[in-house]
Order: C-alpha cells, then sequence, then structure tokens
C-alpha cells in the first residue's frame, strides 16, 4: 500500500510526499498508536463488527509489527505519510486482508488525536517526576544549609540578608505551581476520542465506553467535530511547560550569577561544569545558560501552534499535523532540562564565606537600623529619612554601621542607643518571624511542609 490515492491517475510527485510526510517525526507516536488499534480490533470484536477470530490474528499481527519497530526492523517509507498509515500496511503486509478490517469505524483523525491524548498521558507523568526530583534537590539542598545566609536583592541590588533555604525553597514553590498546573491539564488530556471517526461520529455499533476502559481513559469526548479538532489539551501542556521553562530560566541565571567569581557563592560540580577551550581557567555553567536558552524554544512552540489554529474551521485539517514538532520538542527539553538540573541542584557546593563577604558590603542592615528607631517611637518615613543620611555619611567615611561609633550615630537620632549594636545578620534574619518569612524558625516550618508536599505525591 502507498499513499491512499483510490480515484488517483498519478503518484503524488516526490517532494509533495516530502512535504506533507509527518513520518519523520510521529514514528515516535507508535507504541500509543498501536495500543489503540488493539483496544479498537477488541471493541470490533466484542460488537460483532469483525469475528474473535479475526481480532485475534489482528492483535498477533500488531504486537509483531510494535516488535519489528522497537528492534529498529522496521522500513519507514516517505511515500507512506504517517506511522498509521505505516502500521497499517505492514500489518496487511503480515496478516493478509484481514488487516483492513482494522480500519472500521475509525478515522486517522480520531486516531491521531487518540494517540496524541496518550502520548500526553505519559509526558505529563513524566514532567510530574521531573518536578518532583527537582523539588526534592532543592530541599536536600536547602536542609544541608539551613544556616548559610546570603544577601537578598531587588533590583540585583544589595537589599536585606535572607537564609539560601528560604532562597531555595522559593523555587520550590514555583515548581509546586507548575505541578498544579500539569495536573489541572491532565483533567481535558484525559478525555478519548475514538468514535468521532472523520468527523461526525461512525456509522457502526461501537462501544466508546470499553474503548476508554481499555485505554485508561477517565472521560469520552462529547462532540465528534470538537474532539478531531481539539488541540488545547498540547496548547494547555505548550504553555504550562513555558511557565516551568521559565520558572527554570530563572534559577539557571541565578546559577550562573552565583558560579561567577564576582559572587562565589556557589561552586558547580566538575560534572555539570564545561572548560573554554581558550581560557584555562573557566569553569563554564553551560548546562544553566542552555536551560535559559532552551526556554526561548518552548514558549516558540506555543506560540507556533496557537497561530497554526486561530483560524481553522471545523473539522480536521491538515494544518494540525503541525502540533506534533513543537510538541515533542516542548515535552523532550522541559524532561531533559529537569534531569539535568536535578542532578546539577544536587550537586552543587555552597560556598558560604563567600557569602558572609558579600553581606558585609551594601549596608545590608539599613531597614533594621531604620527599624530600630521605629520600635523607639520615630514614625518610618523620618526614619529612613535618617538612615539614609547615616548611610551617605558612613559611605564618604568608608565605614561599615559596625565601624561607627555610638557618638556618631547620635548625630542623625537621639534615640541610637548603645543597643544598636545588637542589631545583626542574626537578628535581621530573626526579627522576619512572619508566615512565609526567612526568620530560620519560619523557614525551619517551610521545609518541614515542603517535604510532606512532596512524600503526599507518592515518593516519586
Ligand atoms: N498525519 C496526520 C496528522 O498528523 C494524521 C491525520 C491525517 N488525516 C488526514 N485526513 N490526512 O495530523
Amino acid at each position: 500500500m502507498s499513499q491512499i490515492r483510490g480515484r488517483f491517475k498519478k503518484a503524488a510527485d516526490k517532494k509533495v510526499d516530502q512535504y506533507t510526510a509527518s513520518i519523520p517525526y510521529d514514528w515516535r507516536l507508535y507504541p500509543y498508536d498501536i495500543a489503540g488499534s488493539i483496544a479498537h480490533a477488541r471493541m470490533l470484536a466484542r460488537q460483532g463488527i469483525i469475528t474473535d477470530k479475526e481480532a485475534e490474528t489482528i492483535v498477533i499481527g500488531l504486537n509483531g509489527v510494535k516488535e519489528e519497530i522497537a528492534l529498529g526492523q522496521f522500513l519507514f517509507k516517505a511515500e507512506l505519510e504517517d506511522i498509521h498509515m505505516h502500521i497499517e500496511a505492514r500489518l496487511i503486509e503480515k496478516i493478509g486482508d484481514v488487516g483492513g478490517k482494522l480500519h472500521t469505524a475509525r478515522s486517522r483523525n480520531d486516531q491521531v488525536a487518540l494517540d496524541m491524548r496518550l502520548f500526553a498521558k505519559d509526558a505529563i507523568a513524566n514532567t510530574l517526576v521531573g518536578l518532583g526530583e527537582l523539588q526534592k534537590a532543592l530541599v536536600g539542598l536547602a536542609e544541608a544549609n539551613q544556616d548559610v545566609v546570603i544577601p537578598g536583592y531587588t533590583h540585583l541590588q544589595t537589599a536585606q540578608p535572607v537564609l539560601l533555604a528560604h532562597h531555595l525553597l522559593a523555587y520550590f514553590e514555583m515548581l509546586q505551581r507548575d505541578t498544579a498546573r500539569f495536573i489541572d491539564c491532565l483533567k481535558r488530556v484525559d478525555v478519548m476520542p475514538l468514535g468521532s471517526g472523520a468527523l461526525a461520529g461512525v456509522a457502526y455499533n461501537i462501544d466508546r465506553e470499553f474503548l476508554a476502559k481499555e485505554l485508561g481513559f477517565k472521560a469520552m469526548s462529547r462532540n465528534s467535530l470538537d474532539a478531531v479538532s481539539d488541540r488545547d489539551f498540547i496548547l494547555e501542556y505548550e504553555a504550562a511547560a513555558s511557565l516551568a521553562m521559565m520558572h527554570l530560566s530563572r534559577l539557571a541565571e541565578e546559577i550562573i550569577l552565583w558560579s561567577s567569581a564576582e559572587f562565589g557563592f556557589i561552586e558547580l560540580d566538575q560534572a555539570y561544569a564545561t572548560g573554554s577551550s581558550i581560557m584555562p581557567q573557566k569553569q563554564n555553567p553551560d548546562v544553566a545558560e542552555l536551560a535559559r536558552g532552551k526556554t526561548g524554544r518552548v514558549y516558540g512552540s506555543l506560540m507556533a501552534l496557537l497561530t497554526t489554529l486561530k483560524a481553522l474551521p471545523l473539522a480536521y485539517n491538515r494544518d494540525l499535523q503541525e502540533d506534533k514538532e513543537g510538541f515533542f520538542d516542548t515535552v523532550d527539553t522541559l524532561l531533559s532540562t529537569l534531569e539535568v538540573f536535578s542532578g546539577l541542584v544536587k550537586t552543587l557546593k555552597i560556598k558560604p564565606e563567600k557569602a558572609r563577604q558579600a553581606l558585609e558590603k551594601g549596608y545590608i542592615l539599613a531597614t533594621d537600623l531604620a527599624d530600630y528607631l521605629v520600635r523607639k517611637g520615630e514614625a518610618f518615613r523620618i526614619a529612613h529619612e535618617v538612615v539614609a543620611r547615616l548611610v551617605s555619611y558612613a559611605i564618604e567615611q568608608n565605614k561599615s554601621f559596625r565601624q561607627l561609633t555610638l557618638a556618631e550615630y547620635k548625630r542623625f537620632s537621639k534615640l541610637f542607643a548603645k543597643d544598636v549594636f545588637d542589631i545583626t545578620i542574626e537578628s535581621s534574619l530573626a526579627a522576619r518571624d512572619v508566615t512565609g518569612g526567612t526568620a530560620p524558625c519560619q523557614v525551619e516550618k517551610a521545609l518541614a511542609n515542603a517535604k510532606k508536599a512532596i512524600g503526599a505525591r507518592g515518593g516519586r
């Protein structure tokens, strides 16, 4: 069997075959296509549309084809458009005309929708594992470095001290939301489209409930036109993946900054760093840079598919074939990024001394000084002003807050007393004892909650 060209008098031009084929990328749908076909054959037999014997021959034949593909013994041909036609053609080659009964009460339009949904369900399951693994790595790193303090930044300017664990748990929270998004998206992926036929439903007494059950779907599509033309479920995955990649890209950016000589808060394990071909001193954070870079193609696939879909009339249009490469690439990119990040985070070395040195700079306790004056009765706005002048003075004198004398403090406000020297990095952290704050007792609670959340997801 070559292309379906029943009413044509000539073969398609070679370039047309190549241009229209999806086999170069949709071959990877084969396990799903075969699972769908086996369920379909069994259903046809149960309903008396084909005989039990015919179904059995088809199922054995399909399993044989699956093995050939898995073992790399299958011959793919450009003139057979897609994986569906390849499998059917090979089935007929193997078992004869009875193989031609498989496509009864089915169209490639509902078949490809089924395959993509089965693929997406697996992709989501794997994504959830990947997200969970990275969360575990983040929690592990946070726990192992519970008393490490780093400067917190706003505008990338030194702002207030924070626990490193608090900073890492911020990423844990982002990944929690990503996880929730993929779980939510699964509800709309988990819908069985077979029975929609080409667009209008099929003219046979089929059993859709059986198909849904056999293939492990929670729900069935309710409108055949919608079922063959809906690709929302792919968009939803791509949108959730774009958000996840954006989060990973932000983490990547911090890993890149922090591993620079200027920050130096972390050192990448050599297994996760790369060398420079010219500068021997370098240990480059290429993994993080590529994760940041790959975020672009994931956004790109989302935009590409949104654009492809925007003016399509119902029902199936060949444009829909363009859903695949971007989706596959998005799944591959996200899964590999999650996997390599887990390893990178697990093997990161934290350098607390470098973080300490950074804390000495930038008058990081300025807010605490203002809060100190407020506690002594000053209005916050005035306290802010006083400390701003104090900072200018200290910069002029080239002194840190610690190095100023009480007399110098008193020049800026009479409210300053000896206990101003009790303001330290530790007191600053401890003061932020609100839910979600960086006080060590709060971060300890947050860590415990994070561990519970991962545990509750069933030890993935
Ligand atoms: N290769 C097609 C795709 O990926 C399969 C469905 C083809 N349907 C059709 N009527 N040509 O969308």
